[in-house]
């Protein structure tokens, strides 16, 4: 557990406030997060890449609530974007245009079109038919587009097959033997400027050797494009740092991360930039839950709580493991798997598992479940959406409301002509 989630008196707390208080204020289930976390993480990934004076772009896909993204932009964090909504996002929590990137391999016209009124940092380019569909908007438009193309360099981050985004077979970028001549259209097209290169691997990735081995191996095409493309400044090298979301996991040291790219990053002399989240996000958050029954099979016994796959989707669509810990701390034990109530045998937080014993009426904290949590809910089985508190020190805000079935609702209509033939 990180030092921002400690127990006090035996109850978990978030900074200083006891998660019991906050479920019992706001309800469950609950995202509780920490600011001072959000902090702590920016300042050590920045501080270990000091000499470099980087560009930090929040991948606010990890966690989009409005109090994040300012958290960090207060940091000097700009914004990694993958749609029109998180760049409208991104601009309403405060983040200048200029410090904001835009990655994605569907980008509509309408969504270039926001970006380049916006005049947004760069595109990271995923296609030879993205590079003509921004020339002609920004030809339309009247404007320049700043373009990175996203190179896949074909390394194994070695991580989950849904979430490993730089290997040959992947949908992401543009393999290295086609940038080069992707590169030369870019150049020859009216309406853009080439900004820069792009990559970005997958995540998490534990162990700095990935970006190593492939920063090494688009070295020689930036080295290049330095050469012979004035305009061409900056490299984004990605996000996917790996945190620990086991007790015993060692998560991505800042400064072995670093030590890996640092040699390479000083020889080509660019302007850097990187693009995490869930290193900032990921052990921010918890996801507070209550037990609504226990339940027994011939097979195993069922932690049934109030929190579900449509709260947090990471253990079925990943396989992905939180940790998951009493509010109140108890020296008891069960064997089982902790489950929601919807409709899915895929609806599971933790399989087979040593958990604590709670009963009925009790809270469990799903531990590491500030990226990819609430930015992934659903309204599956008419839930609403959980609320979301920041806490700070001592203080406790609420971020965003929990959801109503109103809310579920809202922008339905029911045609006249749907009980009549
Ligand atoms: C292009 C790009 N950049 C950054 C990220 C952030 O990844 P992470 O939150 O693991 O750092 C992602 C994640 O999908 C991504 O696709």
């Amino acid at each position: 557990m990180v030092p921002e989630f400690s127990y006090r008196n035996g109850v978990l707390h978030a900074e200083g406030v006891s998660v019991e208080a906050l479920a019992e204020q706001y309800g469950t289930p609950l995202y509780v997060y920490s600011r001072a976390h959000l902090i702590a993480q920016y300042r050590a990934l920045h501080t270990a890449l000091e000499r470099i004076n980087p560009q930090i772009y929040f991948a606010i896909k990890s966690n989009s609530n409005l109090a994040v993204i300012q958290t960090m932009a207060a940091q000097g964090a700009g914004a990694d974007v993958v749609s029109g909504g998180e760049l409208f996002r991104a601009r309403k929590a405060g983040v200048a245009a200029d410090k904001i990137v835009f990655a994605g391999v569907g980008k509509t016209e309408a969504e270039i079109d926001y970006a380049l009124r916006e005049g947004i940092h760069f595109f990271t380019v995923e296609s030879e038919g993205e590079l003509d569909r921004i020339s002609s908007r920004a030809q339309a438009l009247g404007c320049t587009g700043r373009i990175a193309i996203r190179v896949n360099p074909d390394v194994d981050p070695h991580t989950h097959k849904y979430t490993s985004t730089g290997k040959a077979e992947n949908k992401f970028g543009v393999d290295l033997a086609r940038a080069e001549k992707a590169y030369e259209q870019a150049l020859h097209l009216p309406g853009l400027e080439v900004a820069g290169l792009h990559m970005h691997l997958g995540s998490p990735i534990m162990s700095p050797t990935p970006y190593a081995e492939a920063l090494e191996k688009v070295q020689p095409l930036c080295a290049q494009l330095k050469r012979e493309v004035s305009t061409f400044q900056y490299l984004d090298i990605g996000g996917g740092l790996g945190i620990a979301y086991r007790p015993d996991e060692a998560p991505l040291d800042p400064r072995d991360f670093a030590a890996a790219v640092l040699p390479t990053l000083h020889a080509l002399d660019l302007h850097v930039g990187l693009e995490p989240g869930r290193f900032f996000t990921g052990n921010a958050g918890l996801l507070v839950t209550r037990v609504e029954y226990i339940k027994e099979n011939p097979f195993k016994q069922f932690v049934i709580v109030d929190a579900a796959m449509n709260d947090l989707l990471r253990p079925p669509l990943y396989e992905a493991y939180h940790e998951i810990v009493a509010v109140v701390e108890t020296p008891d034990r069960l064997q089982g798997d902790v489950v929601g109530p919807v409709c899915e045998s895929g609806d599971f937080l933790a399989a087979n598992r040593e958990l604590p014993a709670v009963s009925p009426g009790g809270l469990l904290a799903v531990m590491s479940a500030g990226a990819y949590g609430f930015v992934m809910a659903s309204n599956y089985n008419t839930r609403g959406r959980a609320a979301e508190i920041m806490v700070n020190g001592e203080r406790a805000e609420l971020v965003r409301a929990r959801e109503t079935w109103d809310d579920c609702v809202r922008g339905e209509r029911i045609p006249d002509w749907t009980v009549t033939h």
